[in-house]
């Protein structure tokens, strides 16, 4: 077995993949690994083994072995590096202590790999896309989303309210003609960074069953005149073959018709491209689900807001407390930890962003990681990581509810901002 080409790795991998609750094969290929000498990715396994089951010694075991090659802080049996062996290139000697020196350990990347492949196992679950259509030649990013709303932690009345006024009209079309509700038109997410835009569309395109479709509008502005119309169709058009999609325009704002009086004609003939491709003039846009989003509804083209384009808003702000406690679970759900108070952590993060919490765990991890291989001794996540993490970690919302403030307070007068502005309210009877 230790003799085993690098394919099987790769095959090890997949099958991991396809039986993440096999231990013993997890185990098989964390041995795999470490003989390889992918010892980062080793850690990384024995972490989700752990995540299972705290007290696995063997996987402790290889996590050690994996650590103290990373490190060269090898066992008796170690050799110097070139101790006359032949190298081989294909097959490196199973259990060679000839592995690595301190000196060309890379820190960084092995706390990156970590920080990457420790994610939450269930909070990002996006596959690439659906075989099934074809779209080999998609030019847009396009995804089929695990997601569901259940996955979205908190937000009960953002929910509720997506659920009334977009989910339940697609999802009953008869009833909603009955209503006479029009299953035109979108929807427009809007609040401060990191607290769950992007995240909530991919959860709708998950509810949907549709192809999550997603592009910044920075992405298609372009210079050159008539190139950004041409995109902006070309990204309809990739849609309209993919129904049923939920095509997620990020960064609305930026078509910035409200923007500094410099807005230029150009920048007007791109609205004016967008509005015609979200009013299907010349097309049929059945079965395709705007969502847009921006941080900045106030620089957003007020044309776009008009019955039948992004016609419903919803406000989506930091999460409250339970929604934080839900977070720092999934955040933490596949990483080695022991005795974390999940609610303590979420009393402790008024006014952190989802994305901030995220931030959080990844930066506790990268410190117990550090530890392990600074000690060459593997320890579980603590709370005093996560103290740690939270004295360093800022909240990220702070300038986007001064700009918010403002605007309620002297640029609503159309009622806009009603919910912002209840929001708004709310937050300062609690401080
Ligand atoms: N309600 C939530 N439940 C679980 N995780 C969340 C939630 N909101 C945000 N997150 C986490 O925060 C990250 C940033 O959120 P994102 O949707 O990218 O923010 P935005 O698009 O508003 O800037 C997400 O990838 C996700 O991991
Ligand atoms: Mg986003």
């Amino acid at each position: 077995m230790s003799s085993m080409p690098p394919a099987s790795l790769e095959s090890l991998r997949r099958a991991v993949d396809a039986l993440p609750n096999d231990v013993p094969l997890r185990l098989l290929l964390m041995r795999e690994l470490v003989a390889e000498g992918h010892y980062a990715e080793a850690v990384q396994q024995g972490s989700q083994v752990l995540a299972e089951d705290a007290d696995n010694s063997q996987a402790m075991t290889l996590m050690q072995s994996a650590l103290n090659r990373m490190t060269g802080a090898t066992a008796p049996t170690d050799a110097p590096a070139d101790s006359g062996q032949p190298a081989n290139a294909e097959q490196p000697a199973p259990s060679s202590e000839t592995q690595p020196s301190e000196s060309n350990f890379d820190w960084d990347a092995a706390a990156n790999d970590l920080g990457e492949i420790a994610q939450p196992r269930f909070a990002t679950t996006v596959e690439p896309i659906d075989p099934g259509h074809g779209t080999t030649s998609a030019r847009f990013d396009q995804q089929q989303s695990a997601l569901r709303l259940s996955d979205v932690a908190g937000m009960d009345d953002v929910k509720a309210r997506i659920e009334a006024s977009f989910l339940a009209p697609i999802r009953n079309p008869e009833i909603a003609k009955m209503y006479g509700m029009s299953m035109r038109g979108g929807l427009l997410i809007y609040g401060p960074p990191g607290c769950g835009k992007t995240y909530l569309g991919k959860a709708l395109a998950g509810e949907l069953d549709a192809t999550f479709i997603s592009i910044a509008i920075s992405d298609i502005l372009d210079m050159y005149m008539g190139v950004s119309e041409r995109n902006l169709h070309d990204l309809f058009e990739e849609a309209r073959a993919s129904t049923p999609c939920v095509l997620f325009i990020d960064e609305v704002d930026a078509l910035g018709g409200k923007r500094a009086g410099s807005a230029s004609s150009s920048m007007r003939s791109t609205v004016n491209q967008l509005l015609a491709e979200l009013d299907g003039v010349q097309s049929n846009n059945d079965g395709i689900f705007v969502v847009g989003a921006t941080n900045a509804p106030w620089d957003v083209d007020p044309a776009l807001r008009r019955p039948g384009r992004l016609d419903r808003t919803v406000l989506v702000t930091p999460p409250d407390v339970a929604a934080r406690e839900a977070m720092f679970r999934s955040a933490l759900a596949a990483k080695p930890i022991a005795n974390i108070d999940v609610a303590a952590l979420a009393q402790a993060t008024e006014g952190f962003s989802g994305a901030d919490i995220v931030h959080i765990c990844n930066t506790a991890t990268e410190r117990a990681l550090m530890d392990s291989v600074r000690t060459a001794t593997v320890r579980l996540i603590s709370m005093k990581d996560l103290k740690v993490a939270l004295k360093e970690v800022k909240p990220s919302v702070g300038p986007w509810f001064e700009t918010a403030r403002n605007v309620v307070e002297f640029a609503n007068k159309s009622g806009d901002y009603d919910e912002l502005a209840e929001y708004l309210a709310q937050r300062k009877r609690h401080r």
